[in-house]
């Protein structure tokens, strides 16, 4: 038996040498160590082999199994790299500028941290089955209000200060709450999606207001959603991105789009600050179930279906997990600042 097995191990490796692709790869190793592979076939005579030979066979299978693993993972990993460099010879990039780059003294840049914690949200919410949308800057009165249930002579208006064109139609957004709209007229329900991108207030700038700030809409629609389902899912994103449970508390917050709208909070302590001062709730995700005449202006049947809705700031995601004391410094443009946070 044991010198079957040494003959099934070098059969294994002559052919394995011969093969170029990750499939032919992958059902050699099931011929052989797979359930009904040749090498459970021998060791089925092992009940006829004395106490003695068993103690051999064991350990050698065992080794023989783990060789063959090993084997395989080295050849697949061969296989896609000989793969990827024939995709790169075909491709037109012309790599050999990486190092004239380095010689020239230049370094390669970086992702701001805005641009990189929504990568990273998006990242989460595609791995819940949210879509990514976009949409525009410029905006009219419909998107930005009418149909998020702000009507012309709304006092809501005036929460949130706006960049009007001349013509008085045409606005900056002010919120990307203006992607739910445009989200639910192009879509059929049941669906969630997520909608990051720049918005825009015409306010004075300080440590925590800038004109121009970020944020990522997120919205769900469908039967029979709770502000269980809603909770649920802002303490999945939380959890992603701090890497650890976050304590929330829930307040009532108005907004003219959702009904009830709440503040949501984190429970937040400063890393390496005692409880004390440094400690407490942070405002973090403005948030709710979707109003009746949103989803109506969307073209959708309040009466059939339901959702909830949120907006979370980036900018002040990444002053949190970065400890930046003014908002300023994000678009300061200052190299300074940026360099600290190369992702590579
Ligand atoms: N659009 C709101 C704002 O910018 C935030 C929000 C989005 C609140 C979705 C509730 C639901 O202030």
């Amino acid at each position: 038996m044991l010198q079957k097995m040494d003959e099934i191990f070098d059969d294994f490796q002559t052919k394995l040498q011969n093969l170029t692709k990750q499939a032919d790869v992958l059902s050699l190793k099931s011929s052989v160590i797979g359930k009904k592979g040749s090498l459970a076939e021998i060791l089925k005579s092992l009940k006829d082999a004395t106490p003695e030979q068993r103690k051999e066979i064991g350990p050698k299978s065992n080794q023989i199994k783990q060789d063959i693993e090993k084997n395989i993972m080295a050849k697949l990993q061969e296989i896609e790299l000989k793969e990827v460099n024939a995709k790169l010879a075909e491709s037109k990039l012309d790599f050999s500028l990486v190092d004239s780059v380095k010689d020239l003294g230049l370094q390669a840049g970086g992702l701001h941290p805005v641009s990189q914690i929504q990568r990273e949200i998006e990242d989460i919410f595609v791995s819940m089955g949210f879509d990514v949308l976009d949409g525009p800057h410029i905006e009219d009165d419909f998107h930005n209000f009418e149909a998020l249930n702000i009507p012309d002579t709304h006092p809501a208006r005036d929460m949130q200060d706006t960049f009007w064109f001349k013509d008085m139609e045409h606005l900056l957004r002010t919120h990307t709450s203006t992607i739910q709209v445009r989200g639910m007229q192009s879509r059929k329900p049941p669906f969630k999606f997520v909608g990051p991108g720049k918005v825009f207030r015409c306010e004075r700038t300080d440590a925590t207001h800038e004109m121009c700030f970020h944020q990522l809409e997120g919205m769900m629609v469908g039967k029979d959603i709770t502000v269980g389902n809603l909770i649920y899912f802002m303490k999945t994103l939380l959890k992603e991105i701090f890497k650890k449970d976050m304590e929330v508390r829930l307040r009532p917050g108005y907004f003219p789009f959702v009904e009830p709208g709440f503040e949501l909070d984190i429970r937040w302590k400063k890393p390496g600050k005692g409880e004390s001062k440094h400690s407490g709730w942070l405002e973090l995700l403005p948030c709710g179930m979707v109003h009746p005449n949103v989803l109506r202006a969307g073209g959708i049947d309040p009466e059939e279906y339901n959702g909830f809705a949120f907006g979370l700031g980036l900018d002040r995601l990444v002053m949190v997990k970065y400890m930046i004391e003014d908002i300023r410094h994000l678009h300061s443009g200052d190299l300074r600042f940026n360099k600290q946070f190369k992702a590579y």
